[in-house]
């Protein structure tokens, strides 16, 4: 059923992430019947625009990046959209004034107050919205990434909104949780019977996390300077996606049950600090090759700092969950820019068969690909066909979510915009998850912060520094692409 009639108020809603993905998302959503009729999208911004000039921009910058196949619906669409201009943290309240006068309009709306815009703008915003009698006890706000910088920001920004929302209105968006192949993570385990069992050290060997982009961030330095890939990748998505390979089952499929269970696994991580760091952790920073800029020459609007040299846009990662069914095996995450494809994906890893009675063979791995094409492949050992000797390979069972199912694959945020308009928070971070996770985090960035050593170097194009395959090297492992090279 349609959720309910909802104003979604964006700050920052003229931004590159609101014509990106939000504007995108809710014209999808709009297409397939998923937004009431009166649903209104209210962009705030300081860019002193008209409704008319907002829908003009929407319309010469989002139309083409969306299947327009009717008209009359893309004008609808189009209907939904407003502009209110605001003086972030100045003296004029206009903005503010306009802001209240629209939602006057229908008392009885749900209110979802999305804050894509800089975490030291949330708290801010919130009081101003309190200040402004606009918080009522059927709104929600959404926060984007990244939740503070650290754990003390991360435990301030939760401080300031959390004085004004309730814990249960705050939505904090990781958007790989909106990812298909992810919930279908928890489909696959928890759904099937065969997997289970399986699903411990005494049958799987080590489990790799990658996420490896091709792009590198051409004009983000200003952000990327003091984010890295550590806080940009890893604290969020890549920890995400661990909790939920690495989580016992639920008893139920609901909100606290499932985010209680990924506390958890953030719980159980086995701290790295100190003079550890250097042994479990490897950084790296692009450098020029084949035509492509190094991090330091990426365009950008100001020339780079020491922070830019130091700032790593690669990193490795050996981590451990202390628990009964995870003692033992290593969960290997990696992601950078400007590696050779983009590929993020989860590859278990089981160990080998007791006793062989073949030449050959190899262990039993499961692939859950994220991107670029959602799917899940079982590489199984099979008989290479011929009369002679016994040959074994390894061959994929694979699922390819694309061809298998005849439904578009939604965006994440599709599925995130509607989960938060329908006040479903199943997919979003609880405070403790966002905090537990930053508490791993802290010890490794202060160490890598202490160091005097720079990121390792590695070529543009790359799959990362040597480092990085040192890192499995030394106990026998590789990543899943050099094990297929061999
Ligand atoms: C964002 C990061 O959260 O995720 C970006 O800030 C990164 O640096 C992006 O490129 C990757 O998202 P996706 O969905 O393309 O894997």
């Amino acid at each position: 059923s349609p959720a309910h009639t909802a104003d979604l108020v964006v700050f920052g809603g003229t931004g590159d992430l609101s014509m990106r993905k939000l504007l995108p998302a809710l014209y999808h959503s709009d297409r397939d019947g998923r937004l009431s009729p009166e649903t209104r999208v209210i962009a705030m911004s300081r860019g002193g625009l008209t409704d008319a000039d907002f829908r003009g921009k929407v319309d010469a910058e989002v139309r083409d990046r969306v299947p327009v196949d009717d008209p009359a619906v893309w004008q609808r669409f189009l209907g939904r959209l407003r502009h209110v201009s605001v003086d972030v943290g100045g003296a004029d309240a206009s903005g503010w004034e306009a802001l209240a006068r629209l939602l006057a309009e229908d008392e009885q709306r749900d209110r979802v107050y999305y804050l894509a815009s800089p975490p030291r703008t949330f708290g801010p915003f919130c009081r101003e919205l309190r200040e402004a009698g606009l918080v009522t006890p059927r709104s929600r706000v959404v926060l984007e990434k990244p939740l503070g910088h650290d754990l003390p920001s991360a435990q301030r920004i939760n401080d300031e909104v959390g004085a004004i929302f309730d814990e249960h209105q705050i939505f904090r968006i990781d958007h790989y949780l909106g990812k298909e192949t992810v919930q279908n993570l928890l489909v696959l385990r928890f759904a099937n019977a065969f997997l289970e069992p399986i699903w411990n050290s005494l049958w799987i060997d080590h489990v790799q996390i990658t996420a490896a982009e091709t792009v590198g961030t051409p004009g983000r330095r200003g952000y990327y300077d003091h984010a890295g890939a550590l806080r940009d990748m890893v604290q969020n998505h890549l920890l995400q996606l661990l909790t939920l390979t690495a989580m016992e089952p639920p008893a139920r499929n609901d909100r606290e049950a499932i985010r209680d269970e990924k506390v958890k696994v953030l719980q159980a991580l086995r701290p790295i600090a100190g003079t550890e760091v250097e042994r479990f952790t490897v950084r790296g920073q692009y450098t020029e090759a084949d035509g492509m800029p190094g991090y330091l020459d990426e365009p950008a609007s100001t020339p780079p700092t020491e922070a830019s040299r130091r700032v790593e846009t690669f990193t490795a990662i050996r981590a451990e969950i202390k628990n009964w069914r995870w003692a033992g095996v290593p969960f290997y995450l990696r992601t950078g820019k400007r590696m050779p494809y983009r590929r993020s994906e989860i590859v278990v890893q089981f160990k080998d068969v007791p006793h062989s009675i073949f030449p050959g063979g190899g262990p039993n791995r499961l692939v859950l690909r994220l991107q670029p094409e959602e799917g899940i492949e079982l590489h199984i050992m099979a008989k290479e066909p011929g009369a002679g000797e016994v040959t074994l390979k390894p061959v994929p069972l694979s699922l390819n979510f694309g061809t298998t199912f005849t439904a578009r694959v939604p965006e994440a945020y599709e599925r995130l915009l509607t989960d938060v308009l329908a006040g479903n928070p199943t997919l979003f971070m609880r405070r403790d998850e966002v905090e537990a996770a930053w508490r791993w985090i802290d010890p490794i960035l202060s160490a890598w912060e202490s160091s005097s050593d720079l990121p390792e170097p590695y070529p543009a194009g790359t799959t990362g520094p040597a480092g990085a395959h040192e890192l499995l090297g030394r106990s026998g492992r590789a990543w899943h692409e050099e094990e297929e090279e061999l």
